[in-house]
């Protein structure tokens, strides 16, 4: 997507320098820094610390992270420590774990002299699918905002509502949750999203507001308590929200909170559905509640927050007692029976196993 007038994806390999380059996220929107990673270790940084986020940018961002590791040394025993070090950074985006394996599957089939390369040509073609992946995506989802639209009095807007950034930030490009915006915004139709902020990190506030406004899509911040007063008025005709990890019966892990909208939606009448590009269904996990990990982070990003104060200066500031802890559960499970359907780059899923197994029939002897 562009910024201003220079189109960047969220990461990506200089072609002069052959260094790889990633948006740092965690300034935005108040600064657009780029960084550059070198080691296995700024790799691993940029992950866990959130410089980079989102599950399917998560997983390119290991990819690389093989990639340059394979350069420095190629043995089995780079290998294997690029994959533990990489893996050990996020716990419940599956799209970590799915990329690692990939480079894996790849790379420990061929003589070392010829890892560099293939890792960084692997790493390469997982950013490119990523991006024609959600292409994809927005244009199975724009089907449905069509029909929502179809449905419309003239002069009524389609009213979309998001929770976190599922957007090209979270991804190498388009997004899932926004790339039917995207697309629905270049094919004319009259669209409106209400943004999640999303505490603690902020992540609609600080990211998804910034992809609506540079895309100038019509949208607007609403606190996470929000939405179901909303959906009670009408004023929301759908939920589309990412996922890290999606069971093989389609229970979706998400950004916490994620639940709670599911929950105001089916009360409501309002569809909700979710938008993932197949790297992201976990087919060895049945029961979402059970057996995703949900990573819990520093009570910190609970107790601080950071932005930008009247003076413009950018900093972090404390909103509780000093005596008071954060809990930061990072992610929760939406069961598959809150959800409509499943908006995958083949197309839409009934949230079921037998749903998913209709469009990835190859996952039948596995699943
Ligand atoms: O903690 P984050 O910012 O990595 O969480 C991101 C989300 O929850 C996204 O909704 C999810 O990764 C899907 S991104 C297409």
């Amino acid at each position: 997507m562009k910024v201003g007038d220079v189109h960047y994806r969220s990461i990506w390999r200089d072609a002069a320098t052959g260094e790889v380059r990633i948006i740092d996220q965690r300034w935005l929107p108040h600064d657009f820094p780029i960084a550059t990673l070198e080691s296995l270790d700024d790799f691993a940084t940029a992950i866990r610390d959130m410089w980079v986020r989102g599950a399917p940018l998560i997983g390119a961002t290991a990819a690389y992270g093989v990639a340059r590791q394979m350069e420095r040394d190629p043995s089995d025993a780079a290998l294997a420590e690029a994959y533990e070090v990489l893996h050990a950074t996020r716990p419940t985006a599956i799209n970590l774990r799915w990329a690692l394996d990939e480079m894996r599957n790849v790379l420990s089939r061929l003589p070392e002299a010829d890892r560099a390369e293939a890792a960084f040509a692997k790493a390469a073609a997982i950013c490119d699918d990523d991006v024609e992946t959600n292409r994809m995506i927005g244009v199975h989802g724009l089907d449905i905002i069509r029909e929502i639209a179809a449905k419309k009095k003239p002069g009524e807007r389609v009213n979309l509502l998001t929770h976190c950034n599922a957007g090209w930030l979270a991804t190498v490009d388009w997004g899932t949750a926004t790339s039917p915006m995207y697309q629905a915004m270049e094919a004319g139709i009259d669209i409106h999203v209400w943004v999640d902020e999303t505490r603690p990190r902020n992540q609609g506030a600080q990211l998804t507001s910034w992809e609506m406004a540079g895309a100038g899509i019509p949208h607007h911040l609403i606190v996470d308590n929000a939405g179901g007063h909303l959906m009670q008025r009408g004023e929301v005709d759908m939920v589309i929200v990412g996922t890290d990890r999606t069971t093989a019966t389609g229970d979706v892990c998400n950004k916490i909170g994620t639940y709670l909208k599911a929950l105001a939606a089916r009360d409501n009448g309002v569809p909700f559905y979710v938008a993932l590009p197949s790297s992201t269904i976990d087919w060895t996990v049945s029961d979402g509640l059970a057996e995703i990990p949900i990573e819990e982070r520093d009570g910190r990003e609970v107790t601080h927050v950071y932005g930008r104060d009247e003076d413009g200066t950018a900093r972090f500031v404390q909103i509780s007692p000093d005596a008071t802890p954060g809990g930061n559960p990072a992610f929760d499970v939406t069961p598959a029976r809150l959800v409509t359907g499943l908006i995958t780059e083949r197309g839409v899923a009934t949230p079921s196993r037998e749903g998913l197994l209709d469009l990835f029939p190859e996952r039948r002897s596995t699943a």
